[in-house]
């Protein structure tokens, strides 16, 4: 079938992997305690923060403070819901010149500069138009993940 097992026992905090899912990427990153805590503070600088929007509907699972269904982990797709570039992690690239320095991240999209926090929830006056879809994905386990 179309779902795609993964096992995430590997993953360490701050780490992010990637996973080819309907041929798209889907990014399981785990986050850290900061990382978690940039969110109380994002939450009122993003365009939807209860992911409300329906351009890519947020699973009821994920329509949450972390949107994900373990606050350590999220799982999004990673193409930019504008017009379908990779955005990519800040933590990977460095500082990008055309970001204040305080930005934490987590993910810039280089084609026309939107941003997206750790939550993947893009931020107010951008010209994406919905946070990064969040896939269908459930756990087997504490070490294993079904996405789709
Ligand atoms: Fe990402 Fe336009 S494609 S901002």
């Amino acid at each position: 079938g179309a779902a795609v097992e993964v096992d995430i026992s590997s993953l360490k905090p701050g780490d992010k992997m990637t996973v080819e899912w309907r041929g798209k990427p889907v990014w399981i990153l785990r986050r850290t305690p900061e990382m978690l805590a940039t969110l109380k503070k994002t939450d009122a600088e993003v365009a939807d923060p209860k992911s409300l929007r329906t351009a890519y509907p947020t699973p009821e699972y994920a329509q949450n403070e972390w949107r994900s269904i373990k606050e350590e982990f999220l799982v999004v797709v990673g193409i930019c819901t504008h017009l379908g570039c990779s955005p990519v992690d800040r933590l990977q690239t460095g500082p990008q010149p055309s970001l204040p320095d305080n930005w934490e991240g987590g993910f810039f999209c280089p084609c026309h500069g939107s941003t997206f926090d750790m939550a993947g929830r893009v931020f107010k006056n951008k010209p994406a138009p919905d946070n990064l879809e969040v896939p269908p994905y459930m756990y087997l386990s504490d070490a294993k993940m079904l996405i789709g």
